[in-house]
């Protein structure tokens, strides 16, 4: 793949290229401040211990740049904040949701919308919707809480992409895409009729935030049509996806953000939606759908789980700043800028010779934790102690993407062993500097040339549901 992929415009540059450069900067200034503490190692060394080495335990306030996820870490636009001076808080019919239901209408294109207060409100809702026991659904490697809801509904989650996605140096520009083989022989195996649906995220999460291509959905949906299967769409961070569309797939290279966007959603039956991501707001989520009978099902149980189908359990102001972060978030600009930002912190950590998930993705860099310590065996959990240790050099907050965040299998309650042991930088949206990326780059270093010797963890409290969040760790 080499080079064709990655456009020289937002490629960090050796000194010697700097000569007649012409940089690129994000399309935005800043309004407001807001300060952040610098603390001592031994203070960072009380916190993680009391944190039980899980960075999901940390005060936020003991937290210098806080890359633990870009989940409700964006920051808003002055037209956003103006939005919510407009929310109207009626209980029912608040004009602030028809303005969120027009924007998912226009820019998704899907006919029926449920707002949900973030994404696993949804999740769980298409998962209650479609899913009986004993039922399977196919998708394009896990993620946590929509496994999770899958699971509680009695359905079995069955991993169907492709294998590269699995190593993280394999270079593919649609590292995130379903095999149409395995998709087929889990249909063969156990009958279209207890697959409810295929489940297909945009930049692929845990593979290290890898997109799809057009022509994969395209052929996936041929596949699903075939044999009556439905195609849901986990929709959180497609508008990166369809960015790496236009940069990386022949005949999209002039097509915009929003029309590529369009496109894609436009081969699948619905989506959900983490607004917490792309949509560049703190809270919300959504459920949309074409088919009338999933949506009926869906708006009823929204009443019960969430709040009434017009809120969801969002606030009107909520539903009002997401529906203009929808507009923004399809800005080719700022997309450029976004991604620009994570790919210059990772071509710092490529420079440098350190280990990371490649092609650099859409929202993180990840680091491979397997080759920090080549000798920690997995059960010590080497992307724990990673991200641990790099809260210890610096104060800089990740995130664990590896044998913890992959949980126990449900069957068996052995650990899911996932091939992939990574700890994820989380750029946020419109929050961090060029500055912070340095720093950053140079502590992850300082703790690779210093992790030969390190000792791993053992867990000592393990909850039952998504362990990562909360699970407490001891050195060993
Ligand atoms: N789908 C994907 C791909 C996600 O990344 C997330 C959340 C969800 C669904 C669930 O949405 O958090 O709004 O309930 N991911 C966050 C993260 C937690 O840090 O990656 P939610």
């Amino acid at each position: 793949m080499g080079t064709t992929m990655n456009d020289d415009a937002v490629q960090p540059k050796t000194m010697g290229q700097q000569f007649g450069r012409r940089s690129w900067a994000e399309p935005w200034k800043i309004k407001m401040v807001e300060p952040i503490k610098m603390t001592t190692r031994e203070e960072r060394e009380r916190a993680i211990r009391e944190a039980g080495f899980n960075t999901f335990l940390l005060k936020s306030e003991d937290v210098y740049i806080d890359l633990l996820t870009d989940s409700g870490t964006s920051a808003m636009s002055d037209r956003q904040w103006a939005g919510m001076m407009l929310g109207d808080e009626a209980y029912a019919g608040s004009r602030n949701f028809y303005h969120l239901e027009a924007n998912i209408q226009k820019y998704y294109g899907y006919k029926y919308v449920v707002p949900t207060h973030q994404g696993r409100g949804a999740e769980h809702l298409i998962s209650r919707a479609l899913i009986e026991p004993g039922d399977v659904i196919p998708g394009n490697m896990y993620f946590t809480t929509t496994r999770a809801h899958q699971e509680l509904q009695g359905g079995a989650f069955v991993d169907v992409i492709i294998d590269e996605a699995h190593d993280p140096q394999y270079e593919h520009p649609f590292k995130g895409n379903i095999d149409l083989d395995k998709l087929q022989a889990v249909i063969d195996k156990h009958g279209a009729e207890k697959i409810p649906y295929v489940s297909l995220a945009g930049t692929v999460n845990m593979a290290g935030g890898q997109p799809v291509s057009m022509e994969n959905v395209r052929a996936v949906k041929a596949l699903c049509d075939r044999h009556g299967i439905a195609l849901y769409l986990d929709a959180t961070r497609m508008a990166e996806n369809a960015f790496f569309i236009q940069e990386r797939e022949a005949g999209y290279a002039n097509k915009s953000v929003a029309e590529i966007l369009k496109e894609f959603c436009s081969y699948t039956d619905g989506a959900w939606m983490s607004a917490k991501k792309d949509s560049l707001v703190n809270i919300g989520g959504w459920l949309a759908v074409n088919s009338q009978e999933v949506y009926d099902i869906a708006s009823n149980w929204v009443v019960v789980f969430e709040g009434l189908h017009t809120y969801g359990g969002m606030a009107g102001r909520d539903m009002e700043a997401l529906a203009i972060g929808i507009e923004e978030q399809v800005q080719d600009d700022h997309m450029r800028s976004r991604i620009g930002q994570v790919r210059y912190l990772g071509g710092l950590l490529e420079e440098w010779g350190i280990p990371i998930v490649r092609p650099i993705g859409g929202h993180a860099i990840f680091l491979d934790a397997k080759r920090f310590y080549p000798e920690m065996p997995q059960d010590e959990f080497p992307a724990q102690t990673l991200a641990a240790e790099l809260y210890l050099d610096s104060g800089i907050r990740a995130m664990e993407r590896g044998i913890v965040s992959a949980g126990r299998n449900a069957a068996t309650g052995d650990h899911n062993r996932p091939k992939l042991e990574l700890v994820r930088l989380t750029i946020p949206r419109r929050v961090y500097t060029q500055a912070h990326m340095d720093v950053t780059a140079e502590a992850v270093k300082a703790v690779y040339d210093g992790a030969a010797g390190t000792c791993g963890l053992r867990m000592v409290y393990e909850p039952k549901y998504l362990r990562f969040f909360q699970a407490r760790f001891e050195r060993l």
